[in-house]
């Protein structure tokens, strides 16, 4: 949606990532941007204008001394017709002139004759990237405005070598490119979100412990949802497989009593969703050995512990957020426990859903919830995750309106 009818100048400089900038034409285009191209003379050594005009249903503009195309379009307009301009791949000599406004070919000349925002995804040899002139360089233009994405840790394309300077992948320069171009309202503005998600690993011994089947995806997306509309989010997570969402503050823990002592951290806060499927209890006395197994030895029995209820103790905390909500999994009575539990935990809202294994809610990527306040029960129909979060987030937005 950002996308949509979004016009991007992309300039393309001449490294070999440059053969990444095709997909990203790609990305752009699918996503509803349309994409301009301007490549230097080095671009060309590396990929054709054929294969960038034909991706980017445009001409490609590659001379500042074209009668033809100053004559068209100019190279101010094409500088200021735009709502972005990427560079991908940015060298280490294209940003050396940007740094010092040289503007000898047509990409320096439209970086210097810019207004709009300019982002950059550097690409070059960790050596390159490394160099003092490049970090003196590197500093004068996160100084003018420039915003960078990458470069990223890796391997090299064209060496063995290893180290910072692979360009970002074309996904996560369209996610960059989407934060700069996103101009939707930030309700959320101004607060602050704790959110918890994921589950908990409760420790028997030094390599066993108690867990459970939360992937943390339901409150990963609620964390970046909350984010997208503006808000200061902290997401204290457990230990998942997935990646930490952008925009986001993430804290990792392993442990219920971790967890509880990351939330209360973050205090005070306008917004508390509690997602993560928290162990109920821990081993009482965790053994700091591993526990062996002798034959003919009777077998161990673990005693239980109760753990904190983080919750119900935010939910009752004298920094209570404005806005507390809970989720509920449950396989049986989904109604009449959430609304137990709104009253037992402090919440103003709790999230129920059927975690029956005939679902595939635990650890998939949809889900069926009821939203149980105190004003009713509200059935919201089988969505994606992703949906299910930014559908919340919205209803966060509404009740803290409300007040
Ligand atoms: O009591 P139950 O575990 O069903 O409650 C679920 C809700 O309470 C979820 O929001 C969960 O994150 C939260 N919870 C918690 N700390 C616990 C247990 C559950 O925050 N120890």
């Amino acid at each position: 949606m950002v996308f949509s009818g979004k016009r991007i100048l992309l300039i393309i400089s001449g490294g070999i990532a440059a053969y990444k900038s095709l997909d990203l034409i790609r990305r752009l285009r699918e996503r509803g941007a349309s994409v301009r191209p301007v490549m230097t003379s080095g671009a060309q050594e590396f990929v054709t204008p054929l294969a960038v005009g034909a991706l980017s249903a445009d001409h490609v503009f590659t001379d500042l001394f074209s009668r033809q195309d100053e004559q068209d379009v100019g190279h101010i307009r094409l500088a200021r017709d735009c709502d972005l301009v990427l560079v991908a791949p940015a060298t280490a000599d294209l940003m050396a002139k940007m740094a010092n406004g040289l503007a000898d070919d047509l990409a320096s000349t439209v970086l210097l004759a810019t207004d709009k925002p300019v982002l950059i995804a550097p690409a070059m040899n960790p050596h390159m990237w490394n160099h003092a002139a490049t970090k003196r360089n590197v500093a004068t233009l996160r100084a003018d405005g420039i915003r960078f994405v990458g470069p990223m840790a890796g391997e090299m394309a064209e060496s063995r070598e290893a180290g910072v300077g692979r360009m970002a992948e074309p996904l996560e320069i369209v996610a960059a490119a989407e934060v700069l171009l996103d101009t939707s309202p930030k309700p959320l503005a101004g607060r602050k979100a704790i959110v918890t998600s994921g589950p908990t690993h409760e420790p028997i011994d030094p390599v066993r412990y108690i867990a459970n089947r939360s992937s943390g995806r339901q409150g990963h997306a609620i964390a970046a949802a909350l984010a997208r509309l503006g808000a200061d989010v902290t997401l204290v997570s457990g230990p998942v497989t997935i990646a930490d969402p952008t925009g986001v503050r993430t804290i990792h823990v392993e442990r219920a009593e971790e967890m509880r002592d990351a939330v209360l951290t973050a205090l005070p806060a306008d917004i508390a969703v509690m997602v993560a499927a928290v162990a109920d209890w821990r081993v009482a006395s965790a053994s700091d050995q591993k526990i062996k197994k002798h034959p003919g030895e009777s077998i161990p029995t673990l005693a239980l512990t109760e753990n904190p209820d983080i919750l119900k103790t935010i939910g009752h905390h004298t920094m209570r957020p404005k806005l507390v909500i809970g989720f509920a999994a449950e396989t049986q009575d989904v109604d009449s426990n959430a609304k137990a539990k709104l009253e037992r935990k402090g919440a103003d809202m709790i999230v129920a859903n059927d975690v029956s294994p005939s679902t595939g809610i635990m650890g998939g990527a949809r889900n069926r919830v009821k939203i149980v306040s105190r004003g009713g029960i509200e059935q919201w129909p089988d969505m994606a995750k992703d949906d299910v979060a930014a559908k919340l987030a919205e209803l966060i937005a509404v009740r803290l309106r409300q007040g």
